[in-house]
């Protein structure tokens, strides 16, 4: 049978928690594999640490050799990284650094953050109803350049820098991933830019119209930052995938998640052009929640998007996606029975733990 590697790095806060019901969801997919008409592969899952705990006890967020490792993985799923106890470190030593680092050096330019509504959870969500049902959006984030990697960067006296840089070949490749995913869904691409103001929006618009030129089934349309933060909560089921630049992508991408009811619902995955030994993309994982410090360690963090971040491992990483399937049916059983976290939960509904949200979970793997 051929064997995985899954790398996994919980890092600090609410990460570890969330992360260690995302294993167990893993492992026992593993073991129900049997169910599925694919064999199941065997996983073999290696941790380490990453951000402030990595800070901790190896003096760096990350070390070369857990990037080293991450390299050599299948797949790398990761918690959360940050607290307020490295806030005031130099921008070089924070815990982010790390997820900065593991996204450039793998390569990994294409974040996918998909926001889908699920029916139980309509009335979690601080939208109307009918503003939010049907909502089915995939969010393609560029990833590894934008202002978040140009340079110069730094402090210039009493001045602070940072640069926007694109070129072409990162819009292109990023184009076209979105252009490929809208193939399979709605077929329709809304491309984010600030091309009012921003040179590299400019650039940005352009190149991702000359792309579209081999996509005539899927249509494009352009639209404003600001604007596109308004009409997410107008009208978000105006959208099928968007796709935009690192900073735009990380803003939009919480916004939206408040359409799904809370941002402990959404997954991401971020992949490149390295391939694994199952010839798939060699992705990072990762909830798009942070580490949550107000709530770590009390056992209440929703592990949902960190347990739908093993479905979208499953499925890109692995190519299994009746597996896959199998964990967001799951999830989807669980809400309908009404069990929610305290980020879920309406005023006097039960709330429901960490650990037990994620047991039921695994309840309903083995049922459905
Ligand atoms: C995210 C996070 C990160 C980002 C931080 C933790 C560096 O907000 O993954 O959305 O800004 O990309
Ligand atoms: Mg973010």
């Amino acid at each position: 049978m051929t064997t995985f590697n899954i790398l996994t790095l919980p890092g600090d806060g609410i990460g570890p928690e969330v992360l260690a019901e995302a294993v167990l969801t893993l492992k026992q997919i593993a073991s129900v594999g049997a169910y599925c008409n694919t064999p199941l592969p065997e996983f073999h899952i290696e941790e380490a640490l990453v951000g402030g705990a990595a800070l901790e006890t190896t003096g760096v967020p990350i070390t070369g050799k857990t990037l080293d490792n991450a390299r050599k993985s299948d797949a790398v799923l990761l918690g959360a990284v940050g607290g307020p106890a490295w806030d005031k470190l130099p921008h070089d030593k924070r815990p982010e650094q790390a997820l900065l680092k593991l996204r450039s050096t793998l390569g990994l330019y294409a974040n996918l953050r998909p926001v889908r509504i699920s029916g139980p959870l309509l009335a979690a969500s601080p939208l109307k109803r009918e503003v939010v049902q049907g909502t089915d959006i995939l969010v393609v984030r560029e990833l590894t350049g934008g202002i978040y990697f140009g340079e110069p960067r730094g402090r210039q006296g009493d001045r602070a820098v940072n640069t926007e840089v694109y070129s072409v070949t990162e819009v292109e490749r990023i184009a076209y991933r979105a252009f490929e995913v809208a193939l399979t869904r709605q077929k329709k691409v809304t491309s984010v830019d600030k091309a009012n103001v921003l040179e590299s929006s400019i650039l940005w618009r352009e190149v991702v119209s000359q792309v579209h030129k081999e996509f005539p089934e899927v249509e494009l349309s352009h639209m404003y930052v600001d604007n596109c933060a308004m009409q997410l909560v107008r009208n978000p089921r105006q959208f099928d995938v968007i796709v935009t630049n690192n900073l735009f992508g990380d803003i939009l991408s919480d916004e939206a998640s408040m359409l799904a009811g809370s941002i402990g619902m959404l997954p991401s995955a971020s992949i490149g052009g390295v391939k694994n030994r199952a010839g798939k993309p060699a992705g990072l994982y990762e909830p798009i929640h942070g580490s949550a410090p107000d709530i770590a360690g009390q056992g209440r963090a929703n592990p949902l998007g960190a347990i739908l971040s093993v479905a979208m491992m499953l499925e890109l990483s692995f190519g299994l996606s009746e597996a896959a399937r199998r964990v967001e049916r799951a999830v989807e059983a669980v809400l309908e029975k009404g069990t929610r976290t305290a980020d879920l939960a309406q005023a006097g509904e039960k709330v429901t733990g960490t650990h037990e949200m994620g047991e039921k979970v695994r309840v309903e793997l083995e049922r459905l």
